[in-house]
């Protein structure tokens, strides 16, 4: 399979600026072409989702940079839509979370059933109505199920892009008290850390692998790198203490390379502002290249 790179550089969807270098950093100081030809693998560098110019505002009551979230979304969806046409791997780097309603808009044109495993901190599952910061990356995955800004749930006619029951959260540990009821009452499948602390990393992938692989028909990986503990990835915009281990992540991304399940992968919130030495922006290169087949011996 052929791997397309699409390069995101927005930030517009988180409070802090500077996840809109993530691309940058990924590809020119952490060496991504460099590893995926150290594993062999063909790979195309698409053109870069450009950012938006001045956009008119569009009003909402709890939802920052709509416009621009919406603007970005719309043609990301285009395409990754676009190259999962030609049968390629879409591999999208962000930017903050927002971004991954473009992501899934494009594949849910192609994917009836999809599945998605979300690595992160928080959630994503905010409203505006539970949202206690109104950025849009905090909604992500919520919009995705269709719950939230009609604009945005409504992108590409498809509503919902999602199931919940073809949805998995892994690495939780910052969630705000509505995507809690909202996860308990849809009955989300979410392993928290507690969870991982006490099963395992290795049975929780087994068990999100084995839910997933029974009833999807591609399987999307939405890896936010606050997932990582921030001593290992501080590079990121809403650090919570207390994630995965180095080991914790690259470990489950190993067994989703071997489970042949993953159709498309992106990897945000990589900040290289708030960054030192670019530690955040290499060690999602390593996390690449263990979801892509990097095995230590
Ligand atoms: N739950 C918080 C909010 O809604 C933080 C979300 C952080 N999301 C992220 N993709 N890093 O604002
Ligand atoms: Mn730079
Ligand atoms: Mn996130
Ligand atoms: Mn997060």
């Amino acid at each position: 399979r052929n791997v397309a790179i699409v390069k995101v550089p927005f930030g517009q969807g988180a409070a802090i600026p500077g996840a809109e270098l993530g691309p940058a950093h990924l590809i020119h100081a952490a060496g991504l072409p460099e590893k995926l030809k150290e594993l062999g693998i063909a790979y195309q560098m698409t053109d870069e989702i450009s950012r938006p110019g001045a956009l008119p505002p569009i009003k909402a009551r709890n939802a920052k940079r709509l416009a621009e979230v919406l603007d970005v979304c719309g043609r990301l969806a285009d395409r990754v839509s676009e190259l999962v046409r030609q049968g390629a791997f879409p591999l999208v780097l962000g930017g903050d979370h927002s971004i991954s309603v473009g992501t899934v808009a494009g594949l849910a044109r192609h994917y009836e059933r999809l599945g998605v495993i979300w690595f992160d901190a928080h959630s994503d599952l905010n409203t505006e109505d539970t949202s206690p910061s109104g950025n849009l990356h905090g909604m992500a995955l919520g919009i995705s199920l269709g719950r939230g800004v009609p604009q945005l749930t409504g992108l590409k006619g498809i509503i919902p892009k999602l199931a919940p029951e073809h949805v998995a959260i892994v690495g939780a540990r910052s969630l705000d008290p509505g995507e809690k009821a909202y996860i308990r009452s849809l009955g989300i499948v979410c392993y928290t850390m507690h969870d991982i602390d006490r099963l395992g990393i290795v049975r929780v992938m087994e068990n999100v692998i084995s839910h997933l692989a029974k009833s999807t028909d591609g399987v999307h990986v939405s890896f936010d790198i606050d997932s990582i503990d921030p001593r290992e990835a501080p590079g990121t915009g809403t650090p919570v203490r207390g994630g995965l281990s180095y080991r914790e992540a690259n470990l489950a991304l190993e067994l989703l390379y071997q489970s042949e399940l993953v159709t498309s992968a992106e990897f945000v919130e990589v900040n290289p502002r708030l960054d030192s030495n670019d530690q955040t922006a290499k060690l999602a290169v390593e996390l690449i290249g263990s979801l892509l087949g990097e095995q230590i011996l």
